[in-house]
Formats: structure tokens, C-alpha cells, sequence
């Protein structure tokens, strides 16, 4: 969510875990793959949706990515780099928005129901989504978004045993484990599709080529339009051509090829990868680790073959907070607090004759120059004089500063879109816990920090082994919850009014 909505309700979003955040920018980390040779065609596309029987060959050792132009190529370098070292007795091809024509035109060309939708098609997502599984289809290969940093040889993805009998591969990136969905989930689990693999022709990707035409088609129908003129909200891409239609159709698919129903529940907690008829799928920490949800690995180490990092285009600024967190009952009051401020901070940065006396800051609440507004920090502040602090609850005053040093813990952070590319660059050969990494980024960025923290991480009461995945930790079970730090607890407070009594104040 943006800060201004934050500011202005006091719901609290998470990361949204599908690939389609518009709410946040967040971090992935994706796997696998293999891979080499055989050559056995298809002489042509055949014109009915077929489940073939047709031996596939093996996926070929093809990297495709796809490149529209809305952000400028310089943002993606680093990661392309990684593709292209990492793979080199791999082809790689970058595709353009005419590239793309040029190639449907030519595989398409006696599927007049899959070219011409594709050719109208306008909308930038939906046709990037579309065309993946064109390329994917026709070709075979790899594909994988451009914000997708590969950590590992894609020759080492499929375990060695799996090899012969692997054509094709998806990752979970979302595994709802039988809890409540998070937000924005409509499947109790979820295949990314920004990073995939297919031996050429392989069923699903057949089927998910029909599939999304329909889909698109009916979704013009719907609202009255054709689809070229399609506008669609994030929600129904995910629907149309995203990750829901993608993870309907595999599960379908494997369901016909495996002669048994295949749905979440055959898959939902695994921790190893496993094949399912031909498809490989891959467990939580293999696409979707480092993320707050799906019992993933939170450092992003481990099983990691891919790291994928969304910078949504048009999105300002983006929380990030852990998913054991915390928050102060006061919270809103608090940011109000917090953001004059950091727009006072913010003042410092210029001549007098360029400081905002004004109120209204022009970008953010919080004022035009920080990076990172770290408000959930274990935070070593600065003396008083150097920050300006406001009164908190009881004799705790608030100290607003710039985390120049000794900043820890992520309980709780916003970052703006451009912080976000630069700090995202930096992490990429990340050998140490992200969150010092991040206190190294802010000594030479902007970054505004509180102390008390605005944002803490909960520790239930029970067994302390459940605090992290990983420190060591005492056996013994802990009698009261708490979250350090954090004057007025939101969760306990909410555990005190469910059991009627008076506010909680620790
Ligand atoms: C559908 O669109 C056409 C032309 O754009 C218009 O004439 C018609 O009234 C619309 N129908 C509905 C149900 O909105
Ligand atoms: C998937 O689970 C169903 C029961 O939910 C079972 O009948 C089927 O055999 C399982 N398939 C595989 C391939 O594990
Ligand atoms: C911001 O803080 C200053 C100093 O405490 C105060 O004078 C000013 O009224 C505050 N502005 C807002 C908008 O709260």
C-alpha cells in the first residue's frame, strides 16, 4: 500500500504475495531448471487442443525475456548480466513489443484464433503475459521476468535422477498452508508464471495459450468491448492471463496427463521438488523464498536458484512489514507525527532559500527526499539534538533521525520506487542478513528512522523456537507475549479487548 493511503485508513496491508502487488514492491526468489539437446520436432501446430502423446523433447537450452520499454533497459543490466553469465552455452534472446509480433505472425500464422487476439491485444501486461507463453509453446526454453536475478547455472536446476523425465517446470509462489488467504489470494496455492520452463509444444502450454485467448475474449465480451480496447484492473489480469489462469491450467493439465485429480492439497507444504506426470514443480523456497508468507525462507539463501524483484512501475512508495509485526495502537497518530518530521529532516538537505516552508510537501507526506523511512529499526539514535523527536506515550519521547549507522532489524520499512531499484541493485550479491545490508545502504542514502520504533516484531507467548528460522533459541516456552519496544501493542491490546479488559500498556 502507498503511504498516503496508510496515512489516511488505519487498515494494514501485507505484502501482497502475488506477482501483481500494485500494493508493494517485494522480493522473490525463484529456481531451477535444466537442460540440453534432442531435436524432435513438431512439424506443425496442430489446430485442435490436444493432450498429446507425442514424446517431448528435452527443454532446450533457450533463455527468453521480454522487454516493452517502459522503464529504461539500464534498470535491468545487472540482472540480464546474471542470465547471460551464468547460461553461456545457452541462447538468449531479449524480445521486443514488435519483436513479439513478428515472431506470432510467424508461428501463428495458421492459428488465426491465437494471432489476431494477440496482434489487437494493447494492454502491455496482458500481452507480455500471453506472449511468454507463446515463446514457451513454439519454442521451449526458459523464461523469466527482467527483474529476475539467477543465482544459479539453470543446467543445475532439475535434480540429477529427474533429468530424463522432465518437461516442463513451475514454482509455487504462494501456499496459503491452510491458514486464511493473504491478501488478494484467490487460490489456496499459486504457480508464478515469471519464471517457467517447457519442452517446445508441450500440453499446458498449449492449453494456457487457448486458455488466456478465451479468457480475454470473454472478459471483452463482459464489459462490452473488444479486445483491443481491454483495460483491465490488476485483479483480473491475475484472472485472464496471470498467475490464477496459469496455475488452473497446469493443475488441469497434470491432472489429465497423471490420470488422478491434482489440486493444492497434493502439493500444499512441500518442501522438496517433485514430479508430477512430466511437470516439475518446485516448492516454496525454490521460486517464492524470502517472502512473509508460505513458510518460506526468510534470508533468501538455501535454495534460492533465482531472486525476482518486482519494481512496479507507477507505484511511489511501498511498506514492507515482517509478517510477525507489530504496531502501536497509535499508530496513525504517530505517522503524523513521524511525517512533519521527516519533512523537517528532509529541510536540512538544502540552502534555506530552497527548504519548503510550506506545509504541503509536493511528493510524499513525508517530504520529497528520503529513500527509505525505516520506522520499524534497531536503531542506535543519534543525540537529540541532531533529531527531532515528538512526545510519545507516557515519558517516552519519539526520536525522528537520519539512520546514518548501527541500523538492524526490518521489522517494518517503506521505500520509494527509486530507492527500491538502487537498493535492490546493491543487494544483489548479498552474503550477509539483509537488514545490514540495507543499515549500509542508508549510511550513504536518506534514510529516516525512529526510535521507539513505530513497528516491532511479536513474540507469541509458548514456545520460543518458533520466534526464528534462523538463531538458536532457549527450549523454554515464554508465559506473555510481547513486542519490544512497542509502547501500546496492537495484538495485545486486541487480545485484551477480546477478553474484555482494559487497555494493555507494557
Ligand atoms: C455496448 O457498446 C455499444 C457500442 O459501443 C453500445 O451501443 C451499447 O449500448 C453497449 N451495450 C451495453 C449493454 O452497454
Ligand atoms: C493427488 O491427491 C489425490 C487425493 O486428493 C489422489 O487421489 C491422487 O492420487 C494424488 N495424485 C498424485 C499424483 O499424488
Ligand atoms: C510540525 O512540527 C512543528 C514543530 O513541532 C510544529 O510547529 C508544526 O505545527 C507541525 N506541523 C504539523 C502540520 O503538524
Amino acid at each position: 500500500m502507498s503511504l498516503h493511503d496508510f496515512m489516511g485508513s488505519a487498515s494494514i496491508v501485507r505484502r501482497r504475495p502475488g506477482r501483481f502487488s500494485a500494493l508493494s514492491v517485494f522480493i522473490i526468489l525463484c529456481l531451477y531448471f535444466s537442460v540440453y539437446h534432442i531435436p524432435i520436432r513438431l512439424e506443425s501446430v496442430p489446430t485442435q487442443p490436444s493432450i498429446s502423446s507425442r514424446p517431448l523433447e528435452e527443454i532446450p537450452p533457450r533463455i527468453w525475456q521480454i522487454f516493452f520499454g517502459y522503464t529504461p533497459i539500464k534498470d535491468f543490466v545487472p540482472f540480464i548480466q546474471s542470465w547471460v553469465t551464468k547460461n553461456q552455452d545457452y541462447a538468449y534472446t531479449l524480445m521486443s513489443n514488435d519483436g513479439g509480433n513478428t515472431f506470432a505472425r510467424k508461428h501463428y500464422a495458421d492459428r488465426p484464433d491465437i494471432l489476431k487476439p494477440f496482434l489487437d491485444l494493447q494492454f502491455p501486461v496482458l500481452r507480455s503475459d500471453l506472449l511468454r507463453y507463446m515463446i514457451l509453446e513454439t519454442e521451449g526454453g526458459v523464461y523469466s521476468d527482467l527483474d529476475t536475478n539467477v543465482l544459479k547455472s539453470v543446467r543445475d536446476w532439475i535434480p540429477k535422477d529427474m533429468k530424463s523425465k522432465v518437461h516442463a517446470i513451475v514454482g509455487i509462489e504462494y501456499d496459503q498452508l491452510g491458514g486464511q488467504p493473504e491478501f488478494g489470494m484467490t487460490e489456496p496455492l499459486q504457480f508464478c508464471q515469471w519464471t517457467m520452463a517447457a519442452s517446445r509444444g508441450h500440453p499446458i502450454l498449449k492449453k494456457v495459450v487457448e486458455d488466456v485467448v478465451h479468457a480475454l475474449q470473454a472478459m471483452a465480451d463482459r464489459k462490452n468491448t473488444t479486445i483491443s480496447e481491454l483495460k483491465p484492473e490488476d485483479d483480473e489480469v491475475v484472472e485472464v492471463s496471470g498467475p490464477v489462469i496459469w496455475t488452473r491450467t497446469v493443475m488441469q493439465s497434470m491432472s489429465e496427463m497423471t490420470g488422478t485429480p491434482i489440486d493444492y492439497r497434493n502439493m500444499t507444504g512441500m518442501t522438496e521438488p517433485r514430479l508430477f506426470g512430466d511437470v516439475l514443480v518446485l516448492p516454496i523456497d525454490g521460486f517464492g523464498t524470502g517472502q512473509p508468507h508460505s513458510n518460506s525462507g526468510k534470508d533468501g539463501t538455501g535454495n534460492a536458484y533465482i531472486r525476482h524483484i518486482v519494481i512496479d512501475e507507477g507505484l511511489s512508495s511501498a511498506l514492507i512489514i515482517e509478517d510477525d509485526a507489530d504496531w502501536d495502537v497509535n499508530m496513525r497518530s504517530q505517522l503524523h507525527e513521524f511525517a512533519n518530521r521527516s519533512r523537517e529532516l528532509g529541510n536540512t538537505l538544502h540552502d534555506s532559500s530552497e527548504r519548503i516552508t510550506d506545509a504541503t510537501p509536493t511528493q510524499s507526506p513525508y517530504g520529497d527526499d528520503w529513500d527509505i523511512l525505516w520506522i520499524g529499526a534497531c536503531a542506535w539514535p543519534p543525540a537529540p539534538a541532531d533529531s527531532g523527536g515528538f512526545p510519545g506515550a507516557g515519558d517516552r519521547n519519539y526520536m525522528v533521525f537520519w539512520a546514518r549507522g548501527g541500523m538492524a532489524c526490518t521489522w517494518g520499512y517503506a521505500i520509494n520506487s527509486r530507492s527500491a531499484k538502487t537498493l535492490l541493485a546493491w543487494l544483489l550479491d548479498i552474503n550477509e542478513a539483509v537488514d545490514f545490508h540495507m543499515g549500509k545502504y542508508c549510511e550513504r542514502s536518506n534514510c529516516v528512522s525512529i526510535w521507539p520504533p513505530l513497528i516491532g516484531a511479536h513474540t507469541a507467548a509458548g514456545p520460543q523456537r518458533k520466534d526464528s528460522d534462523i538463531r538458536n533459541t532457549p527450549s523454554e516456552a515464554r508465559e506473555r507475549g510481547e513486542t519490544m519496544w512497542i509502547v501500546n501493542s496492537a495484538i495485545m491490546d486486541m487480545q485484551q479487548k477480546l477478553g474484555h479488559k482494559a487497555p494493555f500498556n507494557q
